[in-house]
């Protein structure tokens, strides 16, 4: 029996084949590459010395996801492909939620087909809106602020409903708040091949000189020091929650449940800068600009319900992720 990682070339999901193999578990990889590239393949074998199945497919062709199924026992699926810009899918809802949303229809009326029924499923803070409160916990009302969002929390709603109309389903859908860094190895990362937007890849981005500006958007927000206030996760953490989930699965006859992966802590984004700064002994010259349109001032996660449920904790701090993160970027540069 094997766990098939769909979008497993990607940030999160080349961290988690990583974190599974490392645990013993037989992947199936399948990606399109559309934002990311072949050779974290290569950094997955590596650093596990472990080698697996791949298809290079998309999740929109029906019939390559039904020649995985045919062709491999699947125990599982960890579901992580899909479109992931903010900005982009304001720009362009209709593409976001065409990919997005058939591609997961694809995938899970394939599983139906084969009696394959325990689906994990990438999604992430921003169902939780702009939350009144924080830290956020999983019954915290959901709401979307963007069609990105949407697409995340439509999936979630055709979870929950698949599993009411049929409870021999399971069901994790595990919510990430802001993952950053990479595995300590400089093999894999994150590598953002479009127009990056999150934090990290824009600061690596001036680090690099590749970009001549970085601005703080907003210093003028109710936080400590007036900027925005996150829960960074180091990515690996995140994948290790994962390996968590596929064997919390394995263990469910059945279920529906939400997770929130984070540190349960918040740093401010000046707090992310000075950190990177200091422990890679870089200026960024970073400077303040103007608000960004949609951004909370803060938002960060209550994770008890993970640790209680999965047996599952991050261990890494800040300052991890920006000496990780840097060390991929250079790594990248050599
Ligand atoms: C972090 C902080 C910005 C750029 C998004 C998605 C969320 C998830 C993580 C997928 C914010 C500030 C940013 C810059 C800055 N993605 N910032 N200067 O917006 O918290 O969450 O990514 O699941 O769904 O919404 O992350 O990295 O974009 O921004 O000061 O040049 O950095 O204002 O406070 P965000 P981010």
């Amino acid at each position: 029996m094997a766990v098939l990682v769909n979008g497993g070339a990607g940030f999160i999901g080349s961290h988690t084949c990583v974190e599974l193999l490392n645990a013993g578990e037989d992947i199936v990889v399948f990606d399109n590459f559309y934002n990311s590239n072949p050779q974290v393949l290569d950094g997955i074998r590596k650093i596990t010395g472990r080698d697996f199945k791949f298809y290079e497919a998309d999740m929109l062709e029906m019939s390559s996801i039904d020649d995985i199924f045919d062709e491999n026992d699947i125990e599982q699926v960890i579901h992580f492909a899909g479109y992931k810009s903010v900005p982009e899918s304001v720009k362009h809802p209709l593409k976001y939620y065409s990919n997005n949303l058939r591609g997961t229809f694809n995938i899970l009326e394939t599983m139906k087909k084969y009696g394959c029924t325990k689906f994990i499923f990438s999604s992430s803070a921003t169902v939780y809106g702009i939350p009144e409160t924080v830290p956020v916990k999983e019954d915290f009302p959901l709401s979307a602020i963007n069609p990105y969002g949407s697409t995340k929390l439509i999936i979630e709603n055709l979870c929950r409903e698949m599993y009411t109309a049929n409870n021999a389903w399971t069901f994790i859908l595990l919510r990430y708040f802001n993952p950053v860094g990479a595995h300590k190895s400089g093999l894999i990362g994150e590598d953002p091949g479009n127009q990056p937007n999150n934090l990290m890849p824009l600061v690596l981005d001036k680090a690099t000189g590749k970009r001549d500006v970085l601005q703080i958007t907003g210093d003028d927000y109710p936080t400590r020091d007036g900027t925005c206030i996150r829960d960074y996760i180091h990515v690996v953490d995140l994948a290790k929650g994962h390996v968590s989930a596929v064997k919390k699965a394995r263990e469910l006859e059945n279920g529906c449940k939400a997770y929130n992966l984070g540190t349960g802590r918040g740093y401010s984004v000046k707090e992310i800068l000075d950190t990177f700064q200091r422990v890679n002994n870089i200026d960024l010259g970073y400077t303040i600009g103007p608000r960004r349109e949609g951004d909370a001032a803060e938002c960060y996660s209550d994770p008890s319900l993970a640790e209680k449920e999965l047996g599952w904790k991050a261990e890494l701090g800040i300052e991890d992720m920006c000496r990780d993160a840097w060390n991929f970027r250079r790594n990248k540069l050599i």
